[in-house]
């Protein structure tokens, strides 16, 4: 259908108003659940982390805050982290180029395969989703990344070069800051030997850019419904200085503003099963505006595919018993299949309560 072509081909053939297959029931719309729209929409201060702190004599004072952190919000900007601003830029810059694409050139990377290296689409899952979102994906999958390359889009001719530089720079960060989780939920010391960053290192590695074109009717619709994250951790830069993110915190939905040269980190499903429920993976989703486009670059990080996660067995004794059953892919697979998209909640159908 017209539809699955995505909604940025949408806007290109000029609609002035949103169509029914994107308006949303009333109480699942963006601003119906708070009477007091300025409380919905008021800006949360995210905990801001300065990765560079964690390389100096302060470490101990920021693993501290990462912690707390990690406790409360799910979520926290990260300054100062090491992705170069050129590598940042050339892969915003090439992912806007592969939007402005043809549709055809574009739809060449459709694919319905969750194990395909590369795939391109619209709405959260355009096969199922009954209403669909304001959102169009491209995904790179990126371990191993020199057999995955290749099926990557030749088009703009940038792109693999912009995307493969990036990938990395986000894995090298992703394993510091794990290395710094790990330390903050007081599991390495001594004992630990030098390879314990090894099943991460080999974990999966998922690029997925969003983007979101100006919605001429934002309030009936959603560039993202409210999810959490699947894997451990998540990095997201905002590539524009446009607002979209909003998480879900006491009890209401606010917005993260984009803080410049920063990137938002939060907490997946898996680390917070593999910490027990200490650390806590937040419901998120988009909003979309009627002026201007916005595009996001997420890094998702899990452990490799065939990997069982589970909570730390140091991190379960008598006072904290454990509170989550193994998972692994194939779980979220059968899970994916069995529920209604409306009711998405992986992590809760993995609580033992
Ligand atoms: C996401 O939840 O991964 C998308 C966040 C965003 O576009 O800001
Ligand atoms: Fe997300």
């Amino acid at each position: 259908s017209l539809y699955q072509k995505g909604v940025k081909n949408l806007c290109e053939n000029g609609i002035t108003k949103v169509p029914k297959k994107y308006i949303l029931p009333i109480p699942d719309r963006p601003k119906s659940e708070n009477e007091d729209l300025s409380v919905v929409n008021s800006n949360l201060k995210l905990p801001i982390l300065d990765f560079a702190q964690l390389q100096s004599s302060n470490r101990s004072e920021v693993i501290a805050s990462l912690a707390k952190a990690c406790e409360e919000y799910g979520f926290f900007q990260l300054t100062n982290h090491g992705i170069a601003s050129n590598v940042i830029s050339h892969m915003s810059d090439a992912s806007k180029r592969f939007f402005e694409l043809p549709y055809d050139e574009r739809s060449k990377y459709m694919s319905n395969d969750m194990f395909s290296p590369v795939r391109c689409g619209t709405s959260f899952n355009q096969n199922k989703d009954g209403v669909f979102c304001w959102r169009d994906f491209l995904k790179l999958s990126c371990n191993p990344l020199e057999d995955l390359l290749p099926y990557w889009p030749a088009s703009p001719v940038d792109l693999r070069q912009a995307a493969e530089a990036y990938s990395k720079q986000a894995k090298f960060l992703y394993l510091m800051l794990v290395e710094a989780i790990l330390e903050s939920l007081g599991l390495v010391n001594s004992e630990v030997g030098d390879n314990y960053l090894d099943e991460f290192e080999d974990g999966s590695q998922l690029m997925v850019v969003n983007h979101y074109p100006p919605c001429p009717e934002p309030d009936l619709t959603l560039g993202m419904p409210p999810h959490s994250d699947y894997g451990f951790l998540t990095l997201l830069h905002q590539a524009d200085d446009v607002k979209g993110l909003q998480i879900h915190y006491q009890g209401k939905w606010v917005s993260v503003e984009p803080l410049p040269n920063s990137l938002v980190v939060n907490v997946g499903d898996h680390l917070e099963i593999f910490s027990n429920g200490k650390y806590k993976s937040i419901l998120h989703r988009v909003i979309v505006n009627p002026s201007r486009p916005r595009t996001s670059i997420a890094s998702l990080h899990s452990l490799s595919h065939n990997r069982v996660v589970r909570p730390s067995p140091k991190l379960i004794d008598e006072a904290n018993p454990r509170r989550y059953r193994d998972t692994d892919f194939a779980t979220f697979l059968e899970y994916l299949s069995s529920c209604e998209p409306k009711e998405k909640n992986f992590l809760k159908s993995r609580r033992i309560d």
